[in-house]
């Protein structure tokens, strides 16, 4: 098996679609599809399959709020309504909560039938829907229940992006800060440049797409199943998953990208506590991205129930809480123990 799923561009992406097909027959394609792919996305992608099989639409509603089991097995349930045998292939069009669910969906359905993702959301194609990992929230705990298991390809339409919101945009664009402050120093360089981020200019985001993709192909080909290294890729995402279930238990969900950016603001500042990071290096991470998000407005009282939901992290071990770190710019380390004294203080110091 190979450890990461084939990734494909633009016009390529829709011959290697139809030369699975082609190949595998299968007995039904299933689109899984959001009111907003299925409106926006999924007429452009209709007319380009070529196949013989018949086709179905699945649509689901929209939002995190709707990750879980429960949408699950209304996906099973019509899954077997339609009469969906194991040759069925489903395909996922939509953004990260989409992907995630359709892929583990597909691989527990009579024990595995194949799929393909088409992400539609910058945050999904440059993250959640290429490296494997599926799966669904437990109640507000974040991505509780899951597996790891590739689609057989990505199909990466970068025109895709401008169906989205600025702040659907500014989310994906969250995960591409995080590749370079883990990863590459000179990427980190040319995205903190911008004074306005290039979400119009469709060559530049389509090769930011490429280099975060590269990283983090990089990365997931040589720890697949999250052991070691993979571990560097939730970097921000300690705290930030942890706020995100605070505000999804609370019914007013932020954002992932949104959670992630207030997370790598707080994890510089451990970073620097704990001597690694430079603090002028933090402060130029702060100071990025405190431009193109919004505070998130934490209060002094919800920090013991975000800790809580960090002592859930699927990171940490030995009920110690892990943590991914900078030890520059460009360079993570990660299962770093933190002491709860420091990220209390980590996160007083984001709210004050
Ligand atoms: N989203 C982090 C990872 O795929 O490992």
């Amino acid at each position: 098996m190979s450890l990461i799923n084939p990734i494909y561009y633009k016009k390529e992406g829709i011959n290697q679609i139809n030369s699975f097909i082609k190949k595998y027959n299968p007995s039904k394609i299933i689109f899984l599809v959001d009111e907003n792919t299925h409106q926006y996305c999924l007429p452009k992608v209709i007319p380009e399959i070529e196949a013989n099989s018949e086709i179905e639409i699945i649509e689901i509603e929209s939002g995190e709020i709707n990750k879980n089991l429960d949408t699950c097995k209304n996906l099973w349930e019509a899954l077997t309504d339609l009469k969906i045998d194991r040759k069925g292939l489903i395909i996922n069009l939509g953004g990260g909560v989409l992907t995630d669910m359709g892929g583990f969906v597909a691989h527990c359905y009579k024990r595995g039938i194949k799929f393909i993702n088409i992400p539609t959301t910058l945050l999904a194609m440059v993250d959640a829907s290429i490296g494997g990992k599926t799966g669904v929230d437990l109640g507000s705990h974040k991505n509780q229940v899951g597996i790891f298991v590739l689609p057989e390809l990505v199909y990466i339409q970068p025109s895709f992006i401008s169906t989205l919101s600025h702040e659907q945009k500014l989310s994906g664009f969250a995960e591409i800060i995080k590749h370079g402050l883990i990863a590459d120093q000179e990427y980190w360089n040319k995205v903190s440049s911008y004074k306005v981020i290039p979400f119009n200019d469709f060559e530049e985001i389509e090769e930011l797409i490429h280099t975060s993709i590269e990283i983090k192909k990089k990365v997931v080909s040589e720890d697949f199943s999250e052991s070691g290294i993979r571990k560097i890729l939730n970097f921000g995402h300690t705290i930030g998953h942890a706020v995100e279930s605070f505000f999804l238990e609370k019914e007013t969900p932020i954002l992932h990208g949104e959670g992630v950016a207030l997370g790598m603001i707080v994890e510089s500042y451990i970073s620097v506590k704990k001597g690694l990071l430079q603090e002028s290096d933090y402060l130029s991470i702060k100071e990025f991205l405190s431009v193109f998000y919004p505070k998130i407005s934490l209060h002094k009282e919800y920090l013991g129930e975000i800790l809580t939901f960090m002592y859930n992290d699927k990171k940490n071990s030995n009920k110690e809480i892990k943590f991914v770190l900078l030890e520059k710019i460009g360079k993570a380390i990660f299962d770093v123990s933190v002491e709860e004294d420091l990220i209390k203080e980590a996160l007083l110091k984001y709210i004050n």
